[in-house]
């Protein structure tokens, strides 16, 4: 895992809080943040993997937290943002990247509980965390959200059996462009983040699940990806994100597949 700063110390002395930073694009954003000089905090459900990650940020000189804690458990998360408190100081950049893909499958066949579930975490614990940090960023007039979605949203009928997450990232782009008019000239900004399709442990699950369950068609556009190289690494779809968060840009659905 190397890297080089992609924008040197663009982020110095801030405080970070990736969420699902354990593995994937959320470790890549972790380790991107690090290089610019952000103190990360990195919160996942896995402790092995979030130790993992502040270990790769410790390595190349940068200051982290390896929390663990699950986004939908709201005493798990408030032990957590004490420690970040407690030892950097009040988030200053959070990115909202934790999120499912599951259920996948007919919709009229999946278990309803799990469905309000996916919604729970890739929607209402983004909310949740935003309107709790939210107030010391605008007191200190300066704050950075970015919520990752999926392009998904932009075509939600182009992923079938996935009616929880074509759901969930439409409803969070949509809660995030409000929330952004909402807060704008404040100094805090409020953006959305379309990674790619990313070679990561999500993409993995797909290409693993039964082409009955989740569709001949889905999986066999999953595993072509994957096997023409049509996937970006995480570390890729990470600098992308990172060459647009310095900006005072606010209320943008940026995408990774667009030049910046
Ligand atoms: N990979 C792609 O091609 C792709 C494409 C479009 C959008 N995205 C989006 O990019 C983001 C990252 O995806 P990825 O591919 O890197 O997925 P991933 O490899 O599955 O990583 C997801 C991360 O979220 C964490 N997470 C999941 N549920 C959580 C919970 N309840 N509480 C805390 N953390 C939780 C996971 O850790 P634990 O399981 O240990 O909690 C893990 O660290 C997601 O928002 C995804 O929707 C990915």
């Amino acid at each position: 895992m190397t890297s080089k700063p992609t924008s040197s110390a663009a982020f110095g002395g801030r405080v970070a809080l990736v969420t699902g930073g354990g593995r994937g694009i959320g470790q890549a954003i972790a380790l991107e943040l690090a290089s610019a000089g952000a103190r990360v905090a990195v919160l996942a459900r896995s402790a092995d993997e979030v130790k993992q990650t502040a270990k790769l940020v410790s390595e190349r000189g940068g200051d982290a937290l390896a929390l663990p804690a699950d986004v939908t458990l709201a005493d798990q998360v408030a032990v957590a943002l004490n420690e970040i408190n407690e030892r950097f100081g009040p988030v200053e950049i959070l990115v909202n990247n934790a999120a499912v893909v599951w259920p996948l499958g007919p919709s009229i066949t999946l278990d309803p509980d799990q469905w309000a579930s996916a919604i729970d975490v890739n929607v209402a614990a983004v909310a949740r965390l935003s309107f709790t940090l939210l107030p010391a960023m605008l007191e200190h007039g300066w704050g950075r959200i970015v919520n990752v979605s999926s392009g998904i949203a932009a075509h939600p009928a182009g992923m079938l059996r996935a009616n929880a997450y074509a759901t969930s990232k439409a409803a969070l782009e949509a809660h995030t462009l409000n929330l952004a008019a909402e807060v704008a000239d404040t100094g805090v900004t409020v953006n959305v983040f379309r990674p790619g399709g990313v070679d990561t442990a999500m993409q993995a699950w797909i290409r693993q699940q039964d082409p009955e369950q989740i569709g001949t068609d889905l999986h066999e556009r999953f595993t072509r990806n994957y096997e023409e190289g049509a996937l970006l690494t995480p570390h890729q779809s990470a600098t992308s994100l990172l060459s647009r968060l310095p900006t005072a840009a606010t209320g943008q659905i940026w995408d990774a597949a667009d030049p910046t």
